[in-house]
């Protein structure tokens, strides 16, 4: 009994010192489960935090680039299970970890491509991107991997499965007022920020 509480009071002292609802009281506690860094799979990853400049060629489409073609269906169907891969990058994240229902989509989303992306134009200083590239800067920034094989399956199936979602995008129209806040995709699914 007397070992939880002195973590409790703690607990109330630094709730005390810092106020209603402010986060840095969590990492003292450890009756806190989400304390512990890696409950939180977001933590050290917001794309708007790691902006670090990108070479445009890794993600432009090359010279003679002929996509891979093959049965739309089952493009669709590999698309959705890449989509939630967490192998396909390198700090566990999926796409699907930040574009679950439609998140980390602007407006600009529903515009046939090739279309302006402000990721695109900050990282890579592109002006506008075809979809597919879109799919390599999201391997290349926030998943943190290596683009995937121009001509590969894998990159048809996403870019497939993405232009799928692109038709059932419906923007948001209420933004918040910090550009950044509207792309740290983690800012709203952070399990532990949502307990208080
Ligand atoms: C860490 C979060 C994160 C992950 C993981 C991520 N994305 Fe993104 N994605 C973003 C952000 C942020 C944007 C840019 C929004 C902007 O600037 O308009 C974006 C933009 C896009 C766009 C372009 C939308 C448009 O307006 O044209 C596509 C397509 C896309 N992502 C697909 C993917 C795919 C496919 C994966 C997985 C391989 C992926 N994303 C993984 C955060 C992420």
């Amino acid at each position: 009994m007397n070992v939880q509480a002195k973590p409790l009071q703690l607990a109330l002292a630094a709730g005390l010192i810092f106020g209603l609802g402010m986060a840095p009281a969590q990492a003292a506690n450890p009756c806190n489960p989400c304390a512990a860094k890696a409950k939180n799979p977001c933590a050290a990853k917001n794309p708007c935090a790691a902006g670090a400049a990108i070479d445009p060629k890794t993600i432009t489409r090359p010279a003679g680039y002929k996509p891979y073609k093959g049965d739309a269906a089952a493009l669709l169907k590999e698309g959705e299970k890449l989509w939630n891969d967490t192998k396909l990058s390198t700090n566990g994240m999926s796409c699907n970890t930040c574009h679950q229902g439609h998140a980390s989509f602007e407006a600009g989303f529903v515009k046939p491509y090739p279309h302006f992306v402000q990721m695109a134009k900050d990282q890579a200083g592109l002006k506008k991107v075809h979809l597919d590239e879109m799919v390599q800067a999201c391997m290349v920034m926030p998943m943190a991997a290596k683009p995937l094989g121009w001509e590969s399956r894998e990159l048809a199936a996403l870019t497939a499965y993405t232009g799928q979602m692109q038709k059932t995008f419906k923007p948001v129209k209420a933004k918040a007022a910090n550009p950044c806040a509207t792309k740290n995709p983690c800012a709203a699914k952070n399990p532990c920020a949502a307990k208080k």
